[in-house]
């Protein structure tokens, strides 16, 4: 599955500092840390009829990861939650928006790894894009070598740019002609798809890995609430690739393409042995949370 290139973006205009400019004008500074060294931070958001959905959520998890980081010059809640607005309005943009919002820690004085080389604050970027919902109907997994970071290295808590590995388990996925990569931990457990997280239905109970190699995912936590709701039995557990390739359901989450099938993974055919899916009643449920939830901003 590629993207394509879609016209309405062709004259977008993108939020960088306070500055709203044309998508061929907006740049960031060769002496900006996301430039050196990746070193910023990021959230993906969806925006269902002028609803930005769980803003504050990822408004959360955006400043817990920059304060992990050490990032000085955060900018306020409020300010981040206006350039949103004004990115929205600036665009004339409504729905089947999804935003990337990048918060980097700044410019630097001069090249070099030390952050307190960054002086000037952190850089905000919004930028929205006319884009609903890109996964197909299903999609297939093949299984990367590429395992995905343990708090041992980079924390999988802190939603940073430093996305290569997981650019390589998509380059590994390319190349075996399927859709997504799907990343194991480092004793070969299941963590998650390399930009979303991933689930598996057995007789009607819900599993997602642990979120100790994962990014604990906003869509993901919003599936666990649904299913406390709605009383199918889930839980995090620790899960092998064999529990994937013979489970009833397995499906995706993320901001981007909301909840996805998975009807492949390795060439095993993830086969349904029961006549209902309960993969469809977490479905319908999420849609009626996007048509109502959400804070909205224009
Ligand atoms: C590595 C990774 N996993 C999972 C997700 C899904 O997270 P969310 O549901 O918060 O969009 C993302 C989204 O940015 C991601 O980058």
């Amino acid at each position: 599955m590629l993207q394509a290139f879609n016209p309405a973006n062709r004259d977008i205009r993108v939020y960088i500092d306070g500055e709203l400019l044309h998508r061929d004008q907006a740049r960031v500074s060769v002496f900006d840390s996301s430039v050196q060294g990746g070193d910023a931070v990021w959230e993906g958001l969806r925006v269902y009829d002028g609803r930005v959905f769980s803003l504050d959520a990822h408004l959360d998890r955006l400043f817990d990861s920059a304060h992990a980081m050490w990032f000085q010059g955060i900018p306020a809640r409020g300010e981040v939650t206006e350039a949103i607005r004004q990115t929205l309005v600036a665009n004339d943009m409504r729905d089947d928006v999804h935003i990337r919002l990048t918060l980097t820690r700044g410019k630097k004085i001069t090249s070099g790894m030390d952050p307190r080389l960054n002086q000037a604050g952190c850089t905000l970027i919004v930028l929205a894009e006319h884009k609903p919902p890109v996964y197909p109907e299903s999609i297939t997994l093949a299984t990367s070598s590429v395992r995905r970071n343990s708090p041992m290295s980079v924390d999988s808590k802190i939603h940073h740019n430093n996305l290569i590995n997981n650019i390589l388990a998509k380059i590994e996925a390319n190349q075996a002609g399927a859709d997504a990569g799907l990343m194991l931990d480092k004793d070969g457990f299941v963590s998650e798809a390399n930009g979303v997280n991933v689930f598996c239905i057995r007789r009607g109970k819900v599993r997602t890995p642990y979120a100790d190699y994962c990014l604990p995912g906003i869509t993901r936590a919003t599936v666990l609430d649904i299913c406390g709701e709605l009383s199918i039995h889930h839980a995090e557990v620790r899960i092998s690739v064999s529990e994937f390739y013979t489970a009833d359901e397995v499906f995706t989450t993320g901001t981007m393409g909301e909840l996805t099938r998975v009807r492949e993974i390795d060439g095993r055919q993830i086969v349904n042995k029961h006549d209902i899916s309960v993969l469809e009643q977490i479905q319908d449920r999420f849609r009626a949370l996007t048509r109502s939830g959400g804070t909205k901003l224009v």
